[in-house]
């Protein structure tokens, strides 16, 4: 027995004990954790049950997968019987090391099926009388259904979903943590359903169940394009089902014999914000000893015929409460004052209040990202979006609220109405995103590369809510394709996103034309074609979660949506050039808000040679997945269509002394970075980059499309020196700049506001925007140095390679890869650097360390379990095992 080797995290289908599943052969994963250097893994036993102690007794009556002969840790399938709706299924799993001994059981973990079938919805889809319209927004309908229990409950599930928002209270108390549900899906085609364990909520004798609708991405606005995008009020489809001590059950599903009222939620809109008269509440709606005599009747509406599909994703959840860094600035007003808080963090969410007032005052709040030069709240960048928050009082002493339908993206919030003073403690802000686990962290000697790392960290926060979007704060709020696939390697560093992007994967196929186009956002209510670099998020991001998270399913799930993909670009290309000249489609965003004019007009990176490049790019990665999938014929042909635009690019854009069309750093970028260059040209294109980076006086000018390709095309073709340089440059545009003009997140302009020109166009100026972030994946992967081996996807294989330079004295990334817990870090000191790497169990690593010579190295643990490769300019090459390395050699760089 190897007591050192420790069996933890078991997940399924990325989530940990998942509630609901709708998958019939669910996906196990587990991470070993030892002590030991070169533990390894040479075979698993996971035994399954139908009951925790049958499973604490070793008794598999579900599955026993037998031992195993695998290294594999991930995406195990489960090959046990075919699972029934409703099925909770008790695993564990164990594992023997590379000398033949076992490990202990791992902890018990489990998952539970949905409802797999659509019959098994036994209830209707119920509501309130039609309020509102398409131009005005309308009270939250509260529905209840009493009923008796003669029993105590043994066990009992929820299964909820609406068109619209939900909150469900049984017995005066919330079901559950999550927040927006069912979440945003195209409704027109699927809803996403949830399950809860609501057991303990119920009680022998009377019980009441209540929900509250929310008009939510249903019926509320929607960006710009108004109310009622989906239909025309929100809905609610829920059952209850209960086992009594006995074993008796029974169902309550939404039906006829519910009532419903319109209460103290006077409007709730996700954009405009929330309104609400407590003088309207009624105290106890969601226990059964409530008069619902004045109630209506529940209007019934017939099914909508549209999929009730298990969440995928990760629910949006609170995450945590910020206070103001300071007392709030006072305004005096001709009624009364105006008070501004700063709550030190541009963050998502909303903020709770603490007031005391006469009944029927109401409190107004307002929310900004900044303040206008006399210190009053900026709100012009809001566009339509009121973000505003009314609470009139009951009056009767201190009064707590916040709102659950809404949420803003601010900074700073302004309270008005009350009469006297306010203090700080009125305000707590609560921020809330997708409840995707932290994974990464970025540290280096710099302070302000540290701080640009937290501004990604929270523009990730605010951005990963429900799907990534572009920004959370103006009318806009969308699933925008082309910002997503530029960050999701970013976004998948700082935190564990593989069920975000697996949900988000099916809105993107939800939301392909039927001619093969993904959308510019998903899920789609703008254009179907999204055009160069934003359609191809369709390819981009499920490749991108099979190179972190090896996970082929998803590659296979979706490989015919992503054929007919590659099979529309070929269609609408001529000669292989996309986005041509006369092309009569959209010909993509360009290099959006470059600062050499591409993108919103006409100069710039031309949109054909952007169109082109990521045609190959695409077809690149398509050969790839159908290879990662043994499809070798379309990996061949993939292959081949790529050689064809490559080809097609060469001949139209790059000159046989390898200048490229337009000159732009996109357009070089672009060349490099997809290997669209005969390998003999690239370093002319490197030189011309720098070229253009010095006589900007060591500026960048790329856009949304280039600029997370710049640093490593830079470190990749040899100048490291000048990707340090943009790294480190604090003027305009840069990306530090913002940084020194105090931003705690990533603006969406690198001119979002200058000392000479003030604020940049309000039509488009957010201050939370993640595509510049995408830097981030640079300094992980190169400045810290913590890299994957993309032929051993899923960090099986891990490479570790730090570029010290640009003046830092130590830079560390750690990450909690699917494998177990990464790190890669360096630190010079007294002409010594010294270079810290933990591989976790079962993998492997090369470890590339900075010396001149092999004999120049030493290792902490005398090199146990070091393997040396090779030398090479100014590196040497080991390759390790699991464990933990501390590698010394002198610096002199
Ligand atoms: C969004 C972007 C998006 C762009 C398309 C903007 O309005 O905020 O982030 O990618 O439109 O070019």
């Amino acid at each position: 027995m190897n007591d050192q080797l420790r069996v933890t995290q078991l997940r399924c289908e990325y989530l940990t004990n998942p509630l609901g599943l709708g998958i019939q052969a669910p996906r196990l994963s587990w991470v070993l954790e030892s002590s030991r250097r070169g533990e390894r893994q040479t075979a698993y036993q996971i035994i399954a049950a139908s009951s925790p102690e049958k499973l604490a007794g070793d008794e598999a009556d579900v599955w026993d997968s037998g031992k195993v002969a695998s290294a594999e840790t991930c995406h195990v399938r489960y090959a046990g019987p075919t699972l029934a709706s409703r099925q909770r299924v008790w695993w564990k799993v164990r594992v023997w090391d590379g000398e033949g001994e076992p490990s202990a059981w791992s902890e018990p973990a489990w998952w539970e099926m949905g409802l797999l079938a659509r019959q098994e919805w036994v209830g209707r889809w119920i509501g309130g009388p039609l309020k509102g319209g398409p131009r005005t927004s309308c009270p939250a309908p509260f529905l209840r259904k009493a009923f008796h229990l003669d029993q105590p409950v043994r066990s009992a599930r929820l299964y909820v979903t609406a068109l619209g928002l939900y909150e469900v209270e049984i017995n005066g108390r919330r079901v559950g943590r999550d927040i927006f549900t069912p979440g945003w899906t195209d409704y027109k085609k699927r809803v996403q359903y949830q399950v809860y364990d609501v057991a303990d909520l119920l009680t022998a004798g009377e019980n009441a169940l209540g929900a509250i609708l929310g008009d939510g991405w249903y019926c509320g606005n929607v960006a710009a394009f108004g109310r009622q995008l989906y239909g025309d009020r929100p809905k609610l489809l829920a059952q209850l089902e209960i086992t009594l001590a006995d074993g008796r059950t029974l169902t309550i599903a939404t039906d006829d014999s519910w009532k419903v009222a319109y209460g103290p939620i006077l409007e709730a809109d996700l954009i405009m914000g929330e309104s609400y008269d407590a003088r309207l509440e009624f105290p106890g709606w969601s226990t059964a000893g409530f008069d619902d005599g004045a109630w209506w009747p529940v209007q019934v509406f017939p099914d909508p015929g549209i999929e009730i599909s298990p969440m995928r994703g990760q629910p949006v959840r609170r995450q945590e409460e910020l206070k103001p860094i300071a007392e709030p600035k006072q305004f005096r007003g001709w009624v009364s004052s105006k008070w501004v808080f700063d709550m030190g963090q541009n963050m998502v969410g909303w903020v709770r209040i603490k007031v005391r007032g006469p009944a029927g005052a109401t409190v107004i709040l307002r929310f900004g990202e900044m303040l206008n030069p006399d210190g009053t709240l900026y709100t012009a960048n809001l566009r339509t979006a009121r973000a505003t928050d009314y609470y009139t009082l009951r009056g009767d002493g201190e009064e707590v609220w916040e709102p659950r339908f809404t949420f803003h993206g601010f900074r700073y919030v302004e309270l008005s109405g009350l009469p006297g003073e306010v203090t700080a403690d009125a305000v707590t802000g609560v921020v809330v995103h997708s409840d995707a686990p932290l994974s990464g962290a970025f540290e280096c000697s710099d302070p302000l590369v540290n701080q640009l790392q937290h501004n990604i960290q929270w523009g990730q926060k605010g951005n990963y809510l429900e799907v990534p979007t572009d920004c959370p704060q103006r009318d806009e709020r969308l699933g925008w394709t082309g910002d997503a696939q530029a960050f999701i390697r970013t976004g998948i560093f700082n935190r564990d996103v593989a069920a975000f992007f697996t949900k988000w994967q099916r809105d993107l196929a939800d939301a392909q034309s039927p001619e093969g186009a993904f959308p510019m956002v998903a899920p789609s209510v703008l254009g179907p074609d999204g055009g160069p670099a934003w359609a191809d998020a369709g390819i981009i991001c499920p490749w991108t979660v099979y190179q972190c998270y090896g996970d082929t399913a998803l590659l296979a799930e979706h490989y015919d949506s992503l054929a007919r993909f590659i099979a529309y670009l070929e269609k609408n290309s001529k000669d292989y050039i996309r986005s041509y000249e006369d092309y009569p489609g959209f010909p993509g965003f360009g290099d959006w808000l470059a600062l050499d004019g591409s993108g919103l007009t006409d100069g710039g990176t031309r949109k054909d040679l952007i169109g082109t490049a990521f045609f190959a790019y695409s077809a690149r990665l398509m050969s790839r997945i159908a290879a990662a999938l043994g499809k070798t014929a379309d990996a061949e042909k993939y292959a081949q269509l790529f050689e064809n635009v490559r080809a097609a690019f060469q001949k139209r854009f790059v000159t046989p002394a390898g200048l490229v069309a337009g000159a732009t750093q996109t357009s070089y970028v672009l060349a490099l970075h997809f290997d669209l260059l005969p390998a003999g040209l690239r370093s002319v294109a490197v030189d011309q980059i720098v070229r253009d980076i010095q006589k900007r006086g060591g500026h960048l000018s790329t856009g949304f499309v280039g600029a997370s390709y710049l640093p490593f095309v830079l470190s990749e073709g040899g100048r490291l020196d000048v990707a340090y340089q943009l790294l480190f440059q604090k003027t305009w545009p840069s990306w530090l700049y913002a940084v020194t003009q105090g931003a705690t997140t990533i603006w969406e302009r690198w001119d979002g506001w200058t000392h000479d020109k003030g604020f940049q166009d309000v039509g488009m100026n957010s201050f939370n925007h993640y595509a510049y972030g995408a830097i981030g994946e640079w300094l992980y992967r190169v400045v810290a140095g913590l890299d994957l081996d993309p032929d051993r996807p899923g960090y099986a294989h891990i490479v570790i390679r730090p570029h010290p330079g640009g003046g830092l004295t130590h830079a560390r990334a750690v990450y909690d890869s699917i494998r177990g817990r990464i790190v890669s870090g360096w630190r010079i000191a007294d002409g010594v650097l010294t270079l810290e790497a933990t591989v976790p169990a079962n993998t492997t690593a090369t470890v590339y360390m900075p010396a001149a010579a092999p004999d120049q190295v030493t290792e902490e643990g005398g090199m146990a379990g070091v393997t040396l490769v090779r030398a090479e300019q100014g590196r040497v090459v080991y390759e390790v095992g699991a464990g933990t390395y501390i590698f010394r050699a002198a610096w002199n760089g």
